[in-house]
């Protein structure tokens, strides 16, 4: 059988387009083994009165504008998610091999990640894109 040029495209579109997608939920599992699950647990689960949970979150769904801003300037003073009170401390987030701060791209795909697991959902602007991942990073300060 020979496909035609168009057919061929369209195949190799639909091979590679999951690719790309299973590419971008894996880096997000990635980063979030990382960065994230040694203190909110691997399923999002949180420690106790310590650490707060990910996974079915309030807090996380009640303020989608502001995650981007929790991962690369971290959090601190009283907060209370799912009924409890937390009154910790968290610092902003590096990737460990750079040192330096996660990029757009990096929190954008953390985030999509986190969003679509344990009861999470994208906030109300949908599934997040590195340009919304950027303007939240602009009005960080602003808050
Ligand atoms: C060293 C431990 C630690 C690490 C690592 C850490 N956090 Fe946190 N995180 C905390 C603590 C403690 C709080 C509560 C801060 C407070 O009391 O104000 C918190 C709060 C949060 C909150 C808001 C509350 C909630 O549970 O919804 C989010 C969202 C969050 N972290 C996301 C992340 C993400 C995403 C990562 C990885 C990029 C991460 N954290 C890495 C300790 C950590």
């Amino acid at each position: 059988m020979r496909l035609s040029p168009a057919a061929a495209l369209a195949a190799l579109v639909l091979l590679t387009l999951p690719a790309c997608f299973t590419n971008k939920q894996n880096q997000g599992a990635r980063l979030y083994g990382q960065h994230c699950a040694g203190c909110h647990g691997e399923q999002g689960e949180g420690i106790g009165q310590l650490i707060p949970p990910l996974a079915g979150s309030d807090y996380l769904a009640q303020h989608p504008n502001q995650l981007a801003c929790i991962v690369r300037n971290g959090l601190k003073g009283p907060i209370k998610v799912n009924g409890v009170d937390y009154d910790q401390l968290m610092l902003g987030v590096q990737d460990t091999a750079t040192h330096r701060q996660l990029s757009p791209a990096q929190i954008t795909n953390l985030l999509n990640f986190i969003e679509s697991h344990w009861g999470n959902h994208p906030g109300p602007a949908g599934v997040r894109t590195i340009a919304g991942t950027e303007a939240e990073l602009r009005a960080c300060n602003q808050q």
